[in-house]
């Protein structure tokens, strides 16, 4: 089974409920040129909403933009794997740099956080990425590469499969600064050969990894056409219906 081009959007912290709705069912009726698994990462506070209201199919599916490492407890405000499982929300996102920075996440909390999702039946799109200190000094790959061992690598094989990595430099994230086709080529071909040496070539071949960082209606089809790049994780660009239809249509 060759691995799945994804577009998923990512709302953040955006959109009331009737916004979301709306948005959601502009790319869930719009037409598609090609098979594209389409992810729509929403506040938890839209999930119902979005489930009753939506015509979701396995073409558009919803996921939550984090959740808790444990399934139940004393932890005011959070929201655990469990509870996503029990809405039936299929997919959640976990290590976005904006977790890590404003909310304190580091690599072994996501790896009892990638434990937990999927002990709960979620899949999970793990998002890696360096700053652009990191960039500059040239050491981008082997920060990757501690970011995953330190806490996707403590998966086995068998639970690769329920998961989708985004390649997601700091610096271009929400900035209009978009890594280069070329740039992004480099790191998800570094990432397949990472997963290569971890689990071997049948993992590398069958895992999607998606390119995040000012992904827009005019850069998506280059940067998809890269032969390591399966996808992307849209943020600013997925609130806007058509464009992320553009999106979803450029592989
Ligand atoms: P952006 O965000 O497309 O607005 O740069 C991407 C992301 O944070 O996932």
């Amino acid at each position: 089974m060759a691995r799945k081009n994804v577009a998923a959007g990512n709302w953040k912290m955006n959109t009331n409920i009737s916004q979301g709705i709306e948005l959601a069912q502009t790319i869930s009726n719009a037409g598609r040129d090609k098979e594209v698994l389409v992810i729509l990462a929403v506040p938890f506070t839209h999930i119902f909403a979005l489930q009753k209201k939506v015509k979701t199919s396995s073409k558009v599916i919803l996921a939550a933009q984090t959740c808790h490492h444990k399934t139940s407890g004393a932890y005011t405000g959070e929201i655990s794997p469990t509870m996503l499982a029990d809405m039936k929300v299929p997919y959640v996102v976990l290590g976005h740099s904006e977790r890590r920075e404003y909310n304190h996440e580091n690599n072994s909390l996501l790896a009892a956080k990638l434990r937990a999702a999927l002990d709960a039946g979620l899949k999970v799109i793990f998002c890696c990425g360096e700053s652009l200190e990191i960039r500059k000094a040239g050491t981008h790959i082997s920060y990757v590469k501690t970011q995953l061992t330190e806490s996707l690598f403590q998966l086995d094989a068998q639970e690769m499969k329920n998961i989708v990595i985004a390649y997601e430099p700091i610096w271009a994230i929400g900035t209009g600064e978009t890594a280069s086709p070329v740039q992004a080529q480099d790191m998800h071909a570094a990432i397949r050969d990472m997963l290569r040496k971890k689990y071997g070539k049948r993992v590398a071949d069958n895992t999607s990894i998606l390119y995040g960082g000012s992904v827009k209606g005019s850069n998506a089809k280059e940067l998809f056409g890269q032969a390591d790049v399966d996808g992307g994780l849209v943020g600013g660009a997925s609130l806007n219906g058509q464009e992320f239809v553009q999106i979803i249509n450029s592989f």
